[in-house]
């Protein structure tokens, strides 16, 4: 996020300017085992840490950071928490993706005066470092954002988080920000939501995808895609649409029990490097067949990427009138058929992979086939 091309103009305009994602918060079953899976298999670094050494009672969080990406992994120390009521739900999940405000009091008083369920009353933790000012909202499931104002404070992450300093620190694979971040709703949800992001957080829909575009011969979605002036946050919102069988988004919703965060795509500068090391590390990827390739430059273009490693690795390429992007899709990280990542790499391209839908949404039905899921 160049967050240095910010116009003057857009931010005069914008009421909520957000100058990216801060962090993305997951609620899992065991904080201390999924740190060490995010560090091992995508390359994560050791950043910061709260629980009950540092006088947090009823959690532990691991801070993570790659680059401008940080993750904090949350879980409960007790069953009665509503952190242990949304694992025993959801599994483990997204519970917080948190943007980075200029001013997170004013972010809570514009989005909630536009209609926005306050999740987080406005606060400022202060400690030697400086202080940290975050306010929180509720969108769709049981997710919330948080706004995160964080231009006077110099610590590791926050206050009431101590350094988090390990013997154990893999090397990062490349990963360097959140492009983007994809919220699963139920039927008929994605047009109120895409209205909530239009009126309470001045959003745009900049691409919409129906079920024609997006369609198998059994299943099929819709999506369409919001992002804030600025463009560096966007948020897709898919909706099941009917097919002949069960959809993806009805699965996840069916295995989540309730509408959240489907995917988190992650930019990289080099997807074939990025994309080798996570397999080497034992991250697994939806498998599209070869012949895939087989008419890649008719559909796309030229590339500057040698084709085989491509193939080799299962990189999917797409175009539009941009630029051409490079993405790959991980399989579920959990073992409900929910959540999972994406790993993309822009070259001029600002879509979401279209053209590759088709191919992607048919090696999806054969996972889900094997779960017995279609
Ligand atoms: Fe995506």
């Amino acid at each position: 996020m160049e967050t240095s091309t910010l116009e003057k103009k857009e931010t005069k305009t914008d009421f909520l300017p957000l100058h990216g994602t801060d962090y993305i918060e997951l609620y899992v079953g065991n904080a201390k085992q999924a740190a060490h899976y995010y560090k091992t298999a995508f390359g994560f670094q050791s950043l910061a840490y709260a629980g009950p050494e540092t006088g947090v009672k009823d959690r532990s969080s691991y801070v993570l950071i790659q680059n401008k990406m940080r993750l904090v992994l949350t879980s409960p120390l007790h069953s009665n928490s509503p952190i242990a009521d949304h694992h025993r739900k959801h599994g483990d999940g997204v519970k917080v993706l948190a943007l980075m405000v200029e001013d997170a009091y004013d972010a809570f008083e514009q989005t909630t005066k536009r209609g926005a369920t306050s999740s987080l009353q406005p606060k400022t933790l202060t400690d030697a470092n400086g202080e940290v000012k975050l306010s929180g909202i509720k969108t769709y499931g049981e997710v919330e954002h948080y706004f995160i104002e964080r231009k006077n404070y110099n610590g590791v992450f926050m206050p009431g988080y101590v350094e988090w300093k390990s013997a154990y620190n893999p090397e990062p694979t490349g990963l360097l920000y959140v492009d983007h971040c994809v919220g699963n709703v139920g039927w008929n949800q994605m047009n109120p939501w895409v209205k909530f992001y239009e009126d309470v957080m001045g959003f745009k829909n900049i691409l919409s995808f129906d079920d024609n575009d997006i369609s198998t011969e059994y299943s099929a979605l819709m999506s369409k895609v919001m992002s804030n002036g600025n463009g560096y946050v966007k948020f897709p919102i898919n909706e099941p649409a009917e097919g002949k069988k069960k959809s993806q988004v009805e699965e996840y919703l069916e295995f989540y029990e309730g509408e959240g965060v489907q995917h988190i795509a992650i930019a990289t500068k080099d997807i074939v490097s990025t994309v080798k090391q996570l397999m080497a590390r034992g991250v697994e990827f939806l498998k599209v067949p070869s012949s895939y390739y087989e008419d890649l430059f008719e559909r796309v273009g030229k590339i500057e990427e040698d084709i085989e490693p491509l193939k080799e690795l299962g990189i999917l390429v797409d175009s539009d009138d941009e630029g051409y992007l490079l993405q790959l899709f991980s399989k579920p990280v959990e073992d409900r058929p929910t959540m999972f990542f994406e790993i993309i790499q822009r070259k001029g391209a600002k879509s979401f992979g279209k053209g590759n839908f088709k191919a992607l949404f048919e090696a999806l039905e054969r996972e889900q086939d094997a779960r017995g899921n279609l």
